[in-house]
């Protein structure tokens, strides 16, 4: 297992946004690949935001991060993505358990990505129909 220590986003840490900004980037998602709207979100009320930063020498900084939205009893787990590099060594699980463990919640939503599935799989779940609505559509 990696070590990595898991702490909120500091929006204020301009290489910190910039790393996050890029592992999104990386994945082709458009909304946290914006400074100005990762920033807003971040500091949105009821918003867990995470990153997993790497420990020990040499520190590579940034190597994860999750968003959720939470109400202090259930919430809705937005993203987590892990740098391509550094996966499989049990960061995506440590970010997860960090919302859980900062947010208070009995339990997660979420809505997984291609390729993404065998990672929640391995985590307790009950698997439910999931929608994602649009206005007027
Ligand atoms: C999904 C993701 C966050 C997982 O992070 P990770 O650090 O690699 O996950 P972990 O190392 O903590 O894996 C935990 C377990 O899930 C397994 N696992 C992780 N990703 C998996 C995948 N895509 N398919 C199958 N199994 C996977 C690991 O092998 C590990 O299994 P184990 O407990 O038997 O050892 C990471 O692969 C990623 O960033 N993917 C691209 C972005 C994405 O799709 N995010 C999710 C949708 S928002």
């Amino acid at each position: 297992m990696l070590d990595v220590q898991v702490r909120g986003l500091r929006v204020d840490d301009g290489s910190e946004v910039a790393a996050v900004v890029a592992l999104a980037r990386g994945e082709g998602w458009p909304t946290f690949a914006d400074t100005a709207v990762l920033r807003r979100l971040a500091a949105a009320p009821g918003t867990v935001t995470l990153v997993a930063i790497r420990t020990g020498a040499p520190s590579l900084g940034v190597v994860g991060f999750a968003h959720a939205l939470t109400n202090g009893h259930h919430a809705y787990l937005s993203v987590v993505v892990v740098a391509p590099s550094l996966r499989g060594l049990g960061v995506g699980r440590q970010l997860v358990a960090a919302v859980f463990e900062i947010s208070g919640v009995q339990r997660m939503d979420l809505l997984s990505s291609p390729g993404s599935e065998g990672f929640y799989d391995r985590l307790p779940n009950r698997q439910v129909v999931g929608y994602r609505l649009f206005p007027g559509e």
